[in-house]
């Protein structure tokens, strides 16, 4: 009897921790989605792969001042380029990057500030970043989209306020 309960205790001292654990960070989840509003970058709406050159942000690629030290980034990704591959904004502005593929998956990737987006045709990608430092930004395809996957790649210039 003595021994049985010892197991028991030891038992419980596994179970309770994980029931415990996966509630936490169902609660995590939960409190940061609904109360925090974090959620993953992506589906801002659908397009028309097909007929990017004629709709409505993708028919202007391009940087795009949309208020006092905040930038719009309309971005069109293909095999193998982006477009446009150079952005070039004053230092400390924030920058919110819209984009999508015209042809396979491709994807968004902005290093130095932690930007990881996927590309997909027909679906608009949304994602925020703020450029504080003076520099070069590379971003680059992350996502194998074929034979020159590597040669997709651009940068933001981030330049010094005068
Ligand atoms: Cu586009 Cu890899």
């Amino acid at each position: 009897m003595r021994r049985g309960t010892t197991i028991y205790l030891y038992e419980l001292a596994w179970i309770l921790p994980s029931i415990a654990i996966p509630v936490g960070m169902l609660v995590a989840l939960i409190v940061t989605a609904f109360g925090a509003g974090i959620h993953v970058p992506g589906d801002e709406g659908r397009v028309d792969p097909t007929k990017l050159a004629v709709t409505s942000p993708f028919d202007q690629p391009g940087v795009f001042e949309v208020g006092p030290g905040r930038y719009e980034a309309r971005m069109v990704a293909g095999t193998w380029f982006f477009a446009p591959n150079e952005i070039r904004v004053p230092a400390g502005s924030t920058v919110t990057f819209v984009a999508t593929s015209k042809d396979v998956v491709h994807g968004l990737f902005i290093p130095k500030v932690n930007v990881n987006v996927m590309l997909l045709p027909g679906w608009v990608a949304r994602v925020v970043a703020r450029f504080d430092r003076p520099g070069e930004y590379p971003f680059l395809c992350h996502e194998y989209c074929g034979i020159a996957h590597h040669t997709m790649w651009g940068k933001v210039i981030v330049e010094p306020r005068s």
